[in-house]
């Protein structure tokens, strides 16, 4: 059972505060902040890297075809996404405008860490018992340093007050895989990864 704690911040207003955030550049050719979503009281909670296009349109994370693979992964972990805190490390789109396409421009670490109060202030307004982080740019905000996602990918990581944290790869990454041999494993693994999460999820559930 998780302590009611009068002092913590909502998501909701937390959102609101976020859709004036002016820390980094990014709101400027952004349609808007994409906030974290899902319920107050999230056990899991997915960090992503950034809103895409589709994101950035929609205000809200993981619509796109990143947010499809992801969707379809997590069922096939028995992961339930309605129940889960998803948001992302970054949180305007940042991108090159190519045409009428908008390129996604992997953000640097000025833009991480401008962010990463938000990431803490979710991560204290949720207090989930598991945070998964995926790809690098998760990983670099969740753990507070660059941190390799292959070498420490797939197993459980302590943060502070007793919360975990799992890093696995990004849904993006394997979209981009042109080999359907190589896009087969690697999302078998993906897939690896949530099992772990969500093992680890029942047991903290069995532990409470
Ligand atoms: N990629 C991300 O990291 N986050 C999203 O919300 C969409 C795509």
């Amino acid at each position: 059972m998780k302590r009611p704690d009068a002092t913590a911040e909502t998501i909701a207003t937390l959102r609101e505060e976020a859709a004036a955030c002016r820390a980094c550049p990014l709101w400027e050719n952004a349609t808007q902040t994409v906030f974290g979503e899902g319920p107050q009281r999230a056990r899991i909670m997915l960090v992503g890297e950034q809103p895409g296009d589709k994101e950035d349109l929609a205000g809200k994370p993981f619509v796109g075809p990143a947010g499809q693979m992801l969707d379809r992964a997590l069922k096939e972990a028995s992961i339930d996404r309605t129940k889960a805190y998803v948001t992302n490390a970054v949180k305007h789109f940042k991108f090159v405008p190519r045409g009428k396409i908008r390129l996604h421009q992997k953000p640097g670490t000025p833009e991480i860490r401008a962010c990463r109060p938000w990431y803490e202030r979710e991560l204290a307004s949720i207090k989930p018992a598991l945070v998964v982080a995926m790809g690098a740019t998760a990983a670099q905000s969740v753990l507070g340093k660059i941190t390799p996602i292959n070498r420490n990918r797939g197993h459980l990581i302590e943060l502070a007050d007793g919360i975990k944290a799992l890093v696995t790869v990004h849904p993006s990454y394997l979209l981009r895989l042109p080999d359907e041999a190589a896009k087969a494993r690697e999302y078998e693994r993906f897939v690896d990864d949530l099992k772990i999460a969500a093992q680890a999820l029942k047991q903290t559930a069995h532990a409470a």
